[in-house]
């Protein structure tokens, strides 16, 4: 397995594992599946930004990805800081793939000469809270409430981790 920036032939990969996190879980909270094209765009603007869309590829497959883009919208004061997210196809969990993919980003950030990443995490999603625990984020805040999904009350964790 190996991490490389992505390409526009990676974005069906891309799609499907979004949709899977959409259907199957609460780390995205929406119900309104992507479309290749919604994918591309959201790639493209990302890129010309000069942001990173990074996957992992296995012989081929892709099995990740993971981005980051500005935090709260990008008002200049929070130009140093990035928010990320990264999303593993169900079957290539617990391998590693997402430990790999965030320290990509985290490499990234630093030659960009940012200042910290921040992660705004589901409070049930236990299996991304311990990988960024381990990848040294802290909790900076918990926001209970303030979201919905499968018709429950869902709490927001802030994880930050200096660069
Ligand atoms: C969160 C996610 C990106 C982590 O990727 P990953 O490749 O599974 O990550 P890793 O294998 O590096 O680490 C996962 C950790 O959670 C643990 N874990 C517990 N239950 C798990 C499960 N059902 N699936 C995967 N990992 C699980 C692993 O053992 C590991 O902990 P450890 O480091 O203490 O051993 C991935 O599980 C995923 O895409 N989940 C659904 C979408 C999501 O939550 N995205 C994150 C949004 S911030």
């Amino acid at each position: 397995m190996h991490i490389r920036p992505a390409a526009d032939s990676d974005l069906s990969a891309i799609t499907a594992i979004t949709n899977d996190v959409i259907r199957t879980t609460t780390a995205m909270w929406t119900d309104i599946e992507a479309t290749v094209g919604d994918r591309a765009a959201w790639m493209k603007q990302r890129i010309t930004a000069g942001y990173p869309v990074l996957v992992a590829d296995s012989m081929g497959e892709v099995i990740g990805f993971a981005s980051y883009g500005p935090y709260r919208s990008g008002p200049p004061g929070y130009r140093y800081v990035v928010e990320h997210s990264i999303h593993v196809a169900r079957d290539a969990r617990g391998r590693g793939v997402g430990s790999q993919l965030v320290t990509a980003l985290l490499d990234h950030a630093r030659q960009q000469g940012l200042w910290a990443m921040v992660g705004g995490i589901d409070a049930l999603s236990t299996a991304s809270l311990r990988m960024h625990a381990r990848l040294g984020f802290v909790e900076v805040g918990r926001q209970p409430g303030i979201g919905s999904k499968f018709g429950q009350r869902l709490d927001l964790v802030l994880m930050q981790r200096a660069i």
